[in-house]
């Protein structure tokens, strides 16, 4: 396994709230890895330090070897592109021009707004099922659209590298199950993807590296498979379970027993 984005050792809190300590991981290239755990675990903050949007108190974040801290903004940008858990539109701001904020790594002062773009802004838009929302208010639309036109303005950006804080959290299942699907179309594409995932089935199913936290550590991590069974959803989730095949892919599923039983 090669890994392009790589944490070593980080501490990550906020003011006084350490979350994390002695946190490392490698992103593996070319792989879908869902990150499970409870509320509150350290999911977003891990997602935000690897995109440089939290600073680690100690230990160090480095893509392709070098510290991210040390990238120019649209450089980093190029390669990673994040979608945080809940991210906040501009006021008034319509769905295409939202969308194709996604480009702002790509322009410059001088070039103006290309045929490139506007194919970029076209497929990410159809890619996540967008278009009939193009001219839209972002502010009007629901939790599920709204969630599906940030994800378009990810996939603006043309990014290597993916990292989706709870990607389908609004949407139906339908639509969780669309979003997922395009992910691994992306991940066959060659792209690196690591979506924070809350449906431990989903993760499961989709995920070709499945990464277990619990109070900010990483508990276990590898493929779905292999790690995956009661004793860890026990000790991650504090849940009794038993696990059987997925009857559609054959990959773990967990089927929460009852209280007492
Ligand atoms: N901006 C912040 N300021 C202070 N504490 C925060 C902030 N964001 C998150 N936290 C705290 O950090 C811990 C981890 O949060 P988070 O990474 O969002 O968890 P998860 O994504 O796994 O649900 C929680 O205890 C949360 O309350
Ligand atoms: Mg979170």
């Amino acid at each position: 396994m090669t890994a392009r984005l790589t944490a070593r050792d980080l501490t990550l809190r906020y003011g006084d709230r350490v979350v994390s300590t002695h946190l490392s991981l490698d992103v593996p290239d070319g792989a879908f890895t869902a990150v499970v755990g409870p509320n509150a675990c350290g999911k977003s903050t891990l997602l935000r330090a690897l995109v440089r949007l939290l600073r680690p108190d100690t230990g160090e974040v480095r893509l392709d070897g070098r510290q991210v801290g040390g990238y120019a903004t649209k450089a980093l940008a190029k390669q990673l592109g994040f979608l945080p858990q809940d991210p906040l539109a501009p006021d008034d701001i319509k769905v295409r021009q939202l969308v194709g904020r996604g480009r702002f790594p790509h322009q410059s002062l001088l070039a103006l707004w290309s045929r490139q773009d506007e194919d970029a802004v076209a497929e990410a838009m159809a890619a996540a099922g967008v278009e009939d929302l193009a001219d839209r208010p972002v502010r009007e639309l629901s939790g599920g659209q709204r969630q599906r036109v940030w994800m378009a303005m990810v996939l603006a950006q043309e990014t290597p590298c993916l990292l989706l804080d709870e990607p389908t959290s609004f949407l139906d299942i339908t639509h969780q199950y669309q979003l997922l699907g395009l992910l691994a179309e992306l991940r066959d594409a060659g792209r690196t993807v690591i979506a924070v995932l809350h449906d431990i089935n989903q993760a499961c199913r989709f995920a070709d590296h499945l990464i277990a936290m619990k109070d900010g550590r990483v508990v276990a991590e590898g493929a779905p498979g292999t790690i995956v069974d009661a004793a860890l959803i026990k000790d991650v989730f504090d849940l009794s379970s038993v696990i059987i095949p997925d009857p559609v892919t054959g990959t773990p599923m967990v089927v929460p027993t009852l209280e007492g039983e």
